[in-house]
């Protein structure tokens, strides 16, 4: 069977993006990374696709009128690729309600906070100063609506005492790492779907979709 083309979109280190790419490798994966399309120019995730041997595009949003005009630029390469999901990794530009429209239901992100707590910007320390005992990272599709669309799945870690905003970060990244690859394998094998307004992860044991570590 045909594999799923994936498009990345990012703006910085692309370490989600590596992940996705790494696990694309394996010849069971049912995706692939058709291409990464960066709107900062010298992303250093953008070099890590390269060298992966991945076809890249780095399409700055400055000059352009309006954001649903550069996003229409975007949304032509990811077409010109055949990509079929498309997947934003730490890509740090707001959409127009145009994109995830167009998108629907084949676009999703990943945000490191167990949504609907803590959306925006900072929210490793927001979790700490909100004085939680879990956060975690969560996939979802992508809607008009900043971080809010509907949760495909989660990973969990503990908040621990002493944790700064970076250790937190870090312990939560390395579950994007897992959580974000088995997401995209999951489409790949055509088991999630939008479905009046929920995501729907079907063939899967209950509770896959959650996934849950200690490791500090
Ligand atoms: C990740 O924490 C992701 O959840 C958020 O932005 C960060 C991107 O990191 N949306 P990287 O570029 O994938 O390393």
């Amino acid at each position: 069977m045909a594999k799923l083309k994936v498009g990345i979109l990012i703006s910085g280190r692309g370490s989600n993006m590596a992940a996705l790419i790494e696990a694309a490798n394996a010849a069971d994966y049912p995706a692939e990374i058709a291409c990464v399309i960066s709107n900062v120019i010298d992303a250093p995730g953008l070099k890590i696709a390269e060298t992966a041997g991945i076809a890249t595009a780095a399409i700055s949003h400055r000059g352009f009128p309006d954001r649903e005009s550069f996003d229409r630029i975007v949304s032509a390469e990811l077409e010109k690729h055949g990509v079929g999901l498309v997947a934003l990794a730490g890509f740090m530009r707001i959409q127009s309600p145009w994109f995830p429209g167009h998108w629907q239901g084949r676009i999703i992100n990943i945000h490191p906070s167990l949504l609907p707590a803590f959306p925006g910007l900072h929210v490793q320390q927001q979790a700490i100063d909100a004085g939680v005992r879990l956060s975690g990272c969560t996939v979802h599709f992508v809607t008009a609506d900043l971080d809010a669309g509907p949760i495909i799945a989660q990973a969990a870690v503990p908040v621990l005492p002493g944790d700064d905003a970076a250790i937190l970060a870090a312990r939560i990244l390395r579950q994007e790492h897992r959580l974000y690859p088995l997401v995209v394998r999951w489409f790949g094998e055509g088991r999630i779907s939008l479905t009046g307004g929920r995501a729907i992860v079907a063939g899967v044991a209950p509770g896959a979709a959650l996934l849950f570590s200690t490791d500090p």
